[in-house]
């Protein structure tokens, strides 16, 4: 068999391969992400929250369900924030981490968001699943302190005013951009002294 032919059966091979492993990482975690799976924000979407949401260095990013790390970075780089991101796709957190290796200030987790304490964040940044968007509101409502922004990418977070919504100008990537800040997002069903979470769904 000539060379270009195997070279060419390789090529097709491998993505192949690749593609049936990206599936399987996503079978594989659909009961812990319930349906948030992995695909990746446009930038210019990641830019239009990066325009509205400013950030000072010295404080905290968190992603909750990070992929490929893409929105910690373009923050890193235009605030100089420290960022975390929590991944629990086995494919994506690699991804993340090696795109991340050896750049200072962003710290990439292979974990479960949900139980970690969100605490600590000044902004949270999501790009989730409508299932789960209520269960977070919870969540979010419950741990973060005076202040904290949230960016919601796509799907908006059931039960809170948003501070804004806003459209990248882009006709490929022009969904809703939801941007809360705590307290004043919060209404009466979500106020700090009454949350009960939800249980899953
Ligand atoms: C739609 S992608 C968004 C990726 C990235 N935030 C972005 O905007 O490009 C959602 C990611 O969240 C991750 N995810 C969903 N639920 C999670 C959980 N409970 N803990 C950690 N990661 C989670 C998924 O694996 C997926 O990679």
């Amino acid at each position: 068999m000539p060379t270009w032919v195997v070279v060419i059966f390789t090529i097709i091979g491998g993505a192949a391969a690749l593609k049936i492993l990206h599936a399987l990482a996503i079978v594989v975690v659909h009961p812990i992400t319930q349906g948030a799976m992995y695909t990746s924000t446009g930038r210019v979407k990641i830019r239009k929250a990066l325009d509205a949401v400013t950030m000072k260095p010295g404080e905290l990013l968190v992603d909750i369900g990070c992929g490929d790390g893409r929105v910690l970075r373009a923050a890193r780089k235009r605030y100089g924030v420290s960022c975390l991101g929590f991944e629990i796709n086995p494919i994506a957190f690699t991804k993340a981490r090696l795109l991340t290796m050896g750049r200072k200030g962003v710290e990439i987790r292979c974990r479960n968001f949900w139980k970690a304490d969100l605490g600590h964040a000044d902004i949270v940044s999501c790009y989730l699943f409508p299932d789960v968007m209520r269960r977070l509101g919870a969540k979010l409502a419950k741990e973060l302190a005076s202040g904290a922004r949230v960016i919601s990418f796509n799907f908006p977070i059931p039960g809170w005013k948003h501070e804004a919504v806003l459209r990248a100008d882009s006709k490929l990537h022009n969904d809703p951009i939801y941007i809360y800040r705590i307290p004043d997002s919060l209404s009466v069903g979500f106020q700090k002294t009454s949350i009960q979470s939800p249980e899953p769904q």
